[in-house]
């Protein structure tokens, strides 16, 4: 699986939900997984590889691998927190991000398995990240403009046409 960049119209799309989860999706998973590990990252999604379903991968540390499949947030905190994100498919850029300091979401593992899960902390964090992808939102979506334009100002002036953003903020 190669991972996608910034510009790519695939990371600005509505990823679909999964009709079914049969077997083939730990194979998927495992590959998820592994581009995850090369790209040397904590989440990622399925657009960022192409695959436009609403399954996505975390992996912090100090925990296991997870897969999120069809998942739907079921509460966030009131309480926000700043924190510095980054995401493999804008290389090297990094920004602080105001989100929910917790979340509470629902999904289905590679195996078909449901399951509710409540993170805190870093873990919080990617998931409400890496669930924005499934939404082609992308945390420049979340910050201010002038540190938007700062950072598609690095990345080269021939992103700024593409990276076309949604209205999150
Ligand atoms: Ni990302």
């Amino acid at each position: 699986m190669e991972i996608l960049f910034l510009g790519n119209e695939k990371l600005r799309e509505k990823a679909e939900p999964v009709r079914r989860i049969g077997p083939e999706y730990v194979r998927i998973a495992e590959d998820i997984i592994k581009a995850l590990h090369d790209g040397d990252g904590v989440g990622l999604a399925g657009p960022q590889v192409g695959l436009m379903e609403r399954i996505f991968a975390v992996h912090v540390q100090g925990d296991e691998p997870r897969i999120f499949i069809n998942p739907s947030i079921i509460e966030t905190s009131e309480e926000l927190v700043k924190y510095e994100e980054g995401c493999l498919s804008i290389p090297g850029m990094y920004a602080d991000v105001i989100r929910p300091k917790t979340v509470k979401i629902q999904a289905w593992n590679e195996k078909g398995r449901p399951f509710t899960l409540e993170a805190s902390g870093i873990l919080a964090r990617v998931i409400l990240h890496e669930n924005d992808h499934l939404e082609g939102i992308l945390f420049i979506d979340r910050i201010s403009e002038a540190k938007r334009n700062r950072i598609l100002a690095k990345l080269g002036k021939a992103l700024k046409g593409q990276a076309e953003r949604k209205k999150v903020l």
